[in-house]
C-alpha cells in the first residue's frame, strides 16, 4: 500500500515537473499564484474537527483571497478517515497537487504544538520539495505553536485567560499536553510547565506520552495541598486523549487517578485551536511564512 502511494506521488511529481517545464519554456516565468497549506496531525473525532474549522475560519478572515488546502501528517488518522470515505492528503500529496494545479508560491503552516517528530517529518518534506525548483518558485513553512521562549510565554498567558472564571486561587488547573518521550522536543513541555508555574503557582502541565508525567503533576498538587483541580487539554483538538486519557471513566484516566488521590476534578474539554487568541498565534507564524513568499 505504502509503495503504491509512493509510486503515485512520484508519478504526480514527475507530471508536475514535465508540465511546469513545458509551461516555463513557452511563457517564461509564471505569474504568481499563492496558496496556503494548513498541516495538522489530524483527528478522526468529528467533534474535535471544531478546532480545525476555527483555524480555517480565522485564516480566511486574515488572508482573504488565498486558497486554503489541508493535509494531515498522521497516516494512522488518514487511513482511519479513508475507511469512512473521508480522504485527506499527506503533505507530500497535497504539495504535488498544488504544483499540478499551477500554484507557484505556497505557505505551509504547521498546526502542531511543538517542533516534535511530526513537525520534523513535515519539515523534511518541505526541504525535499524546495530542492525541486520546478515544483514551486517559493515554498515556506510556518513554525508550530511553541516556537520560542517569548511565544511560549504568550501562549501560556492566553491559556490562563481560558480558565473558567469560577476557579478559585486555591484550585489547581492541570493542563494535559501530548508529550513525546523519545524526541528531544519532550524537553519543551518541561520548560512550558515551569513557565506556567511562575505565572500561577497552582497551574501545572503534564503530558500523556512524555514529561512531566501524571505522577509529577500529582506530586506538585499534593505539595500545594490541592483539593480541587480543573483539567484542560493542551492540544490543538479535544479528541481521543482529552476525552479518554484526561476525562474518561476508565480507572487510569487522569480524572479517575485524581479522584483516587482525593482530589475533586472539573473537566473543560476544548482544544487550544478553538480559542481564537491561541489560533491567532499559529496564524502569526503563517503570516511570517507568507511574507517570506513576497521577498525576492
Ligand atoms: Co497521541
Amino acid at each position: 500500500m505504502k509503495r503504491k502511494i509512493l509510486a503515485f506521488v512520484t508519478a504526480l511529481v514527475c507530471l508536475c515537473l514535465v508540465s511546469n517545464f513545458a509551461e516555463a519554456k513557452s511563457k517564461g516565468k509564471k505569474e504568481m499564484k499563492k496558496a496556503i497549506l494548513l498541516v495538522a496531525f489530524g483527528t478522526s473525532d468529528p467533534e474535535a474537527v471544531k478546532s480545525f474549522e476555527n483555524i480555517e475560519r480565522l485564516t480566511k478572515k486574515r488572508f482573504p483571497g488565498i486558497p486554503i488546502k489541508w493535509a494531515y501528517t498522521s497516516s494512522f488518522i488518514r487511513k482511519k478517515l479513508a475507511k469512512q470515505g473521508k480522504v485527506f492528503d499527506s503533505p507530500e500529496l497535497a504539495l504535488a497537487k498544488l504544483a499540478e494545479e499551477g500554484y507557484t508560491h505556497v505557505a505551509a503552516q504547521s498546526l502542531h504544538t511543538i517542533p516534535g517528530a511530526e513537525y520534523d517529518e513535515l519539515n523534511a518534506v518541505v526541504v525535499k520539495t524546495q530542492n525541486y525548483p520546478a515544483m514551486f518558485q517559493k515554498l515556506e513553512l510556518g513554525l508550530p505553536l511553541l516556537s520560542n521562549y517569548m511565544t511560549a510565554r504568550k501562549v501560556m498567558a492566553e491559556m490562563l485567560k481560558q480558565i473558567p472564571k469560577d476557579r478559585k486561587a486555591e484550585d489547581a488547573v492541570v493542563l494535559m499536553g501530548h508529550g513525546s518521550e523519545h524526541h528531544p522536543s519532550d524537553l519543551i513541555y518541561v520548560a512550558v510547565a515551569s513557565i506556567l508555574n511562575t505565572m500561577d503557582k497552582n497551574v501545572f502541565l503534564g503530558t500523556v506520552e512524555g514529561h512531566p508525567d501524571f505522577d509529577d503533576v500529582l506530586a506538585d498538587c499534593r505539595k500545594n495541598g490541592i483539593r480541587k483541580a480543573y483539567l484542560m487539554p493542551f492540544m490543538s483538538v479535544a479528541g481521543d486523549h482529552a476525552k479518554n486519557d484526561l476525562a474518561g471513566d476508565e480507572e487510569d484516566s487522569w480524572k479517575s487517578l485524581f479522584k483516587k488521590a482525593g482530589i475533586e476534578t472539573k473537566c473543560v474539554l476544548k482544544g487550544t485551536a478553538e480559542f481564537d487568541a491561541i489560533a491567532n498565534i499559529w496564524l502569526d507564524h503563517l503570516q511570517a511564512a507568507l511574507e517570506k513568499l513576497d521577498k525576492k
